[in-house]
C-alpha cells in the first residue's frame, strides 16, 4: 500500500511529473497525498488529506519550478489519515517518503526521545526519517556519508520499506532503498525516476531497473548508481515495460472497473487460445503431485476456491485453499509431493509473498499465477504463469480474478489430458473457442443488471447463496458488492443458511441465488423457497430459468456452459450487478473508501 514516486531531471518538471505519477499510483491508497520539492536549494513540503486531486488543487497555482522531488499517496497504517501524518516527512537534513511499515518504530522513537529529539506525527515514517537524520549527523563527513547513514539506519529497521530520500544539502539527488516493498528506478533522458511500480512513470519512460531488497541507489538527473550494503557497486540490467501508458487511461468508459469488465472477453480468450494452441502452461508436471495448496488473499483466494473445486472434481487431486495471512503462521505439513500455488494479481501482496517464501523454505515446489510481470512473487516462485490481463486500476478486481480462474481451468484441463481423464471434451473446447463472444454477449446485457440493481440498491443487507462451485462464485459476487457499494452482504453455502443465518432474512431482504449445476439445481431451489417463505426478495441467476416465477422474483438467464467456463461468465454477471448497484448508490466505484489495491503490509 502507499505509492511513492521521485523525479530528478533537467526539465524542472518535478511538480508536474510527480503529480501525474501519483495519479497513476492512487490505486495503492488515497487517504492523503504529499510532495516535497527542491526549490532554490530548499526542500519544501506540500501535503493534503484525501485524494491526489486535493493536493493538485492545493499546489496548482503555486509558481514552482523544481528539478527534483518525491511524492507519496498514502493508505494509512500508523496514525490517522490527516495532513500532519501525510508524507513526505522532514527531520533536519532528511526528507522522506515511505511505503511499508517499520515494525520496531516505538523502540526507535524512544531512543530518539532519549536524545531529546521530538517528533510531530504519529507515523512510523517520521521515526525512520528522524533516525536517518540522527545517524547522518553523527556520521563522519565524507563522500559516502549519506549512503552510509541510510545503510546503518536500515540495519536497525524491522519491517518493510521502500524509501525515497532527499538530503537538504544535496537537493538535486534522490536516494532510495527497499526491503519487502516494491521499488523500481525509471531510466529517462536527462531525467530519472523512482516509483512503487511502472504505472507511475509510463507517461515518461518505459525503461526501468528493478531494485532488489538490500540494494541502495543514488540517483541524479544523469546518473544511477546502485550499491550493496558494503557500498560495493552493483551493475543492474535495464528492462523495458510491456504495458503502455494508454492502458492506464479510462478510454471513454465512466470507470476503470467498467473498462476492465469489458476487457475480459479479450484477455480470457487470449488465455484459452494459448491453451488450445497447446502451448505449455509451464514446465511443472502437475500429475507428479498428490496434494496442492493454493494460497492467496481476497479475490485471488476466491479464484483459488474455484480452482479447488475443478481440480478435485475433475482432476482428482486433493486441494486446500487458504488465505495467506493464516497460512503463513501455521505449521504447514509440506512434502515433496505438495505443489504450492500462489495466486496474486499484483504479485506484491505482503502476506502472499511471505507464504510463498515459507513454502520455498520448506522445500515445496511453488507455482505463481500472477498478472504483474516482474513483480516480487513472479520473480521468487519456482515457476510463474502470467495471466496477461494488462494493468488493472480499479481497486475491485474483475479481469484480474477471471484470468486467474481461466489459468486454473487450463491447468485442470491439462492435468485431465495428461491423466487421460475423459470428460465432455467437444463441448468444452467449443466453449473455449467461443469464449470471447460468450462473454461479450453477457456483458452487453446491461439492462438486466441495471434492473436487478434498481431492486436491491436501497437495502442494507443481502445474501448470496449457492452450492458447489456456485458457492465459490457467491463469495466473489458478495465481496464485489461489499467493496464498492458499502452494502452488507454475505455469501452462504445454500444448504447452510438454515443453520442460523436464515434468522436475518426479513420482508424484502434480497437473496441472490446462483444455480448453474443441473444436479444441484433442485436443492438450491428448495433453499431459495425457504428464504422466500420468510419474506426474501429472490433473484435467481441460472441457465435454468423456465418456470421459476413461483420462487424467483427476478431471473437472470445464463448460457448453459461447462464448469470450466461457467465461473467466468457467471462472475461477469455478478461484477455488473455490483457495479450498477454502486452507481445507483453514488459510490466512488474505482476508489472505494478504506481500501487499496496493492496490500504490501501484513
Ligand atoms: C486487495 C485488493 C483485492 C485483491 C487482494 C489480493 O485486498 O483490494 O482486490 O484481491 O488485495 O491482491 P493480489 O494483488 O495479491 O491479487
Amino acid at each position: 500500500m502507499c505509492g511513492i514516486i521521485g523525479y530528478t531531471g533537467k526539465k524542472k518538471l518535478a511538480k508536474e511529473n510527480i503529480i501525474t505519477g501519483l495519479k497513476n499510483l492512487e490505486y495503492r491508497g488515497y487517504d492523503s497525498a504529499g510532495i516535497a520539492l527542491s526549490e532554490n536549494g530548499e526542500i519544501n513540503l506540500y501535503k493534503s488529506s484525501g485524494k491526489i486531486s486535493n493536493l493538485e488543487n492545493y499546489i496548482k497555482d503555486k509558481n514552482i519550478s523544481s528539478s527534483t522531488g518525491i511524492g507519496h499517496t498514502r493508505w494509512a497504517t500508523h496514525g490517522e489519515p490527516n495532513q500532519i501524518n501525510a508524507h513526505p516527512h522532514k527531520c533536519g537534513n532528511v526528507t522522506i517518503v515511505h511505503n511499508g511499515i517499520i515494525e520496531n518504530y516505538i523502540d526507535i522513537r524512544k531512543k530518539l526521545e532519549n536524545e531529546k529529539i521530538t517528533l510531530q506525527s504519529g507515523t512510523d515514517t517520521e521515526v525512520a526519517c528522524a533516525y536517518i537524520n540522527y545517524i547522518y549527523e553523527k556520521e563522519e563527513n565524507n563522500s559516502d556519508r549519506k549512503l552510509k547513514s541510510i545503510i546503518k539506519a536500515c540495519s536497525d529497521f524491522r519491517g518493510s520499506y521502500a524509501f525515497g530520500i532527499i538530503f537538504s544539502d544535496e537537493p538535486e539527488v534522490i536516494y532510495t532503498t527497499r526491503k519487502d516493498s516494491p521499488l523500481i528506478i525509471g531510466v529517462g533522458k536527462n531525467e530519472n525516476f523512482i516509483a512503487s511500480d511502472i504505472s507511475a512513470i509510463l507517461d515518461f519512460t518505459k525503461e526501468y531497473i528493478l531494485l532488489e531488497a538490500g540494494e541502495f541507489a543514488k540517483i541524479s538527473c544523469n546518473s544511477i548508481n546502485v550499491y550493496d550494503s558494503n557500498l560495493k557497486p552493483i551493475s543492474k540490467n535495464i528492462s523495458t515495460a510491456t504495458w503502455t501508458a494508454s492502458e492506464y487511461k479510462k478510454n471513454g468508459y465512466d470507470h476503470f472497473m467498467l473498462k476492465e469488465i469489458n476487457e475480459q472477453p479479450q484477455v480470457i480468450s487470449n488465455i484459452f487460445k494459448k491453451y488450445l494452441d497447446n502451448i505449455e502452461l509451464c514446465s511443472i508436471e502437475f500429475e507428479k503431485y498428490n496434494k496442492i495448496h493454493i494460497v492467496a488473499c481476497g479475490s485471488a483466494m476466491h479464484a483459488g476456491l474455484v480452482g479447488k473445486y475443478l481440480l478435485e472434481n475433475y482432476a482428482n487431486i486433493p486441494v486446500t485453499v487458504e488465505v495467506a495471512s493464516e497460512y503463513r503462521y501455521k505449521n504447514q505439513l509440506l512434502s515433496k509431493d505438495t505443489l504450492v500455488i500462489i495466486i496474486s494479481q499484483s504479485g506484491e501482496t505482503a502476506d502472499t509473498l511471505a507464504a510463498l517464501r515459507i513454502a520455498k523454505e520448506k522445500g515445496a515446489k511453488t507455482l505463481a499465477i500472477v498478472n504483474a510481470v516482474g513483480s516480487s512473487i513472479a520473480r521468487e516462485a519456482d515457476e510463474t504463469i502470467y495471466t496477461y490481463a494488462g494493468p488493472e486500476i480499479a481497486v475491485a478486481t474483475t479481469k484480474g480474478y477471471t484470468t486467474q480462474v481461466a489459468v486454473l481451468s487450463s491447468i485442470c484441463l491439462n492435468i485431465m489430458k495428461n491423466k487421460n481423464i475423459i470428460s465432455d471434451d467437444k463441448k468444452i473446447y467449443e466453449e473455449l473457442k467461443n469464449i470471447k463472444k460468450i462473454l461479450k454477449n453477457i456483458i452487453e446485457n446491461s439492462e438486466v443488471y441495471k434492473n436487478v440493481a434498481k431492486k436491491i440498491y436501497k437495502c442494507d443487507n443481502l445474501f448470496y447463496i449457492g452450492r458447489g462451485i456456485d458457492y465459490a462464485l457467491c463469495m466473489e459476487g458478495s465481496l464485489k458488492l461489499k467493496e464498492i457499494s458499502y452494502m452488507h452482504s454475505e455469501a452462504y453455502a445454500a444448504g447452510e443458511l438454515k443453520h442460523g443465518t436464515i434468522s436475518l432474512i426479513e420482508n424484502g431482504t434480497p437473496v441472490i441465488a446462483i444455480a448453474t449445476n443441473k444436479e444441484l439445481y433442485e436443492k438450491t431451489v428448495s433453499n431459495i423457497k425457504e428464504t422466500k417463505a420468510r419474506g426474501a426478495f429472490s433473484i435467481l441467476i441460472s441457465p435454468y430459468t423456465n418456470n421459476t416465477s413461483d420462487f424467483a422474483d427476478i431471473s437472470v438467464e445464463l448460457p448453459d456452459l461447462s464448469e470450466f467456463v461457467n465461473p467466468i461468465s457467471t462472475v461477469c454477471v455478478l461484477q455488473l450487478i455490483a457495479y450498477e448497484t454502486a452507481k445507483l448508490r453514488g459510490c466512488d466505484i474505482d476508489k472505494p473508501k478504506n481500501l487499496a489495491k496493492s496490500v504490501t503490509v501484513e
